[in-house]
């Protein structure tokens, strides 16, 4: 954790506690912090979210001005084994710090999911349409969301957004990349839909977020533009191809979700419809392809 310094000259600049600091969005929170903010950067081994004296007691030391609530247990598969450890991160560690935040009146903002969503509409969802979540996953989310809302009387804003990558952890892109390296071919899921969202924008759309206090309840946020996972990796190689970080193609097959057995069902459709946040915001996303090129163009030259 990143402690505020207690010495001679107290640092007066408004402090923003990030938790699950080691995480895709929680390290481009860090990377995208604007000048002027103290930042309290909590991995999982400095803060565990599910242990309220823990969190109590680290937003009472640093009394933050803004809360970045990214921790979450991700694992949407293992969820369904242990959906019990799922609601303990999700559910129950989203009401610790809303009640955290709540007593040192700091601003709380929480992340959640298209998985709140079962798929079936056909349309983008917007804030207002019914969650209906598939999996425990999702349903530890929804949990999350409304503990956050509840607790904060509807003051804090509860982010949603979709199929997050970056240039570190566990996601798609690095799966994929690392898989046409390995193999000769590839089966990918093609009649699931949602938008590929690169965790540095989203970094930036939140913090701008943090400095519109009006800003309250339920908002979505991704990368602009529709895609199947299948383009998703369609497009992975394409670029990756260009950028000499792969030195062949290899042939990708559309799957039905059937063909490909996973624990937990998803969304078929999860397409947030983020126009109101984006006019909220006055920022515009970039499409997904885009972004997924400048991470890439990243990694090539890291
Ligand atoms: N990834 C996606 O596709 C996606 C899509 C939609 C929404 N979201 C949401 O976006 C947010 C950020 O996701 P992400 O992609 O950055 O996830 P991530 O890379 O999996 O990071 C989550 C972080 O939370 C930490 N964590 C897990 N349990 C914790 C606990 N008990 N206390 C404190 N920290 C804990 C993890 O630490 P350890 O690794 O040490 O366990 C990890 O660093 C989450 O709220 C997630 O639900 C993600």
């Amino acid at each position: 954790m990143t402690a505020a310094i207690h010495g001679a000259t107290p640092d007066s600049r408004p402090g923003a506690l990030i938790t699950g600091a080691g995480g895709q969005l929680g390290i481009e929170l860090q990377a995208a912090a604007p000048a002027g903010w103290r930042v309290i950067a909590c991995g999982s081994a400095e803060l565990d979210v599910t242990r309220t004296e823990a969190v109590d007691a680290a937003l009472e030391r640093e009394r933050p001005a803004v809360v970045f609530h990214t921790a979450a247990y991700t694992a949407v598969d293992a969820a369904e084994e242990d959906p019990a450890a799922a609601e303990a991160v999700n559910a129950g560690g989203a009401a610790h710090v809303a009640r955290a935040a709540r007593r040192v009146a700091a601003r709380l903002i929480h992340v959640s999911t298209d998985f709140v969503f079962d798929g079936a509409q056909g349309r983008p969802y917007t804030t207002g349409d019914r969650p209906n979540p598939l999996g425990a996953y999702g349903r530890s989310k929804l949990g999350g969301e409304r503990e956050v809302l509840r607790i904060t009387e509807g003051r804090a804003l509860v982010v949603r957004t979709a199929w997050v990558y970056s240039c570190r952890g566990r996601n798609f892109v690095l799966t994929m990349l690392r898989l046409m390296q390995e193999r000769d071919e590839l089966g990918v899921v093609s009649d699931q839909i949602g938008t590929p969202t690169w965790a540095r924008p989203l970094a930036g759309a939140l913090w701008a977020a943090a400095g519109r206090a009006e800003l309250r309840g339920i908002h979505h946020w991704t990368d602009a533009g529709v895609a199947s996972w299948y383009d998703f990796a369609m497009a992975i190689q394409d670029e990756a191809l260009r950028l000499g970080l792969l030195s062949r193609a290899i042939p990708i097959r559309p799957l039905r979700s059937e063909e490909y057995p996973a624990r937990a069902r998803r969304p078929s459709y999860s397409v947030l419809d983020t126009s109101a946040t984006r006019s909220a915001l006055g920022l515009t996303a970039a499409h997904w392809r885009v972004n997924l090129r400048t991470m890439l163009r990243g990694l090539a030259n890291a």
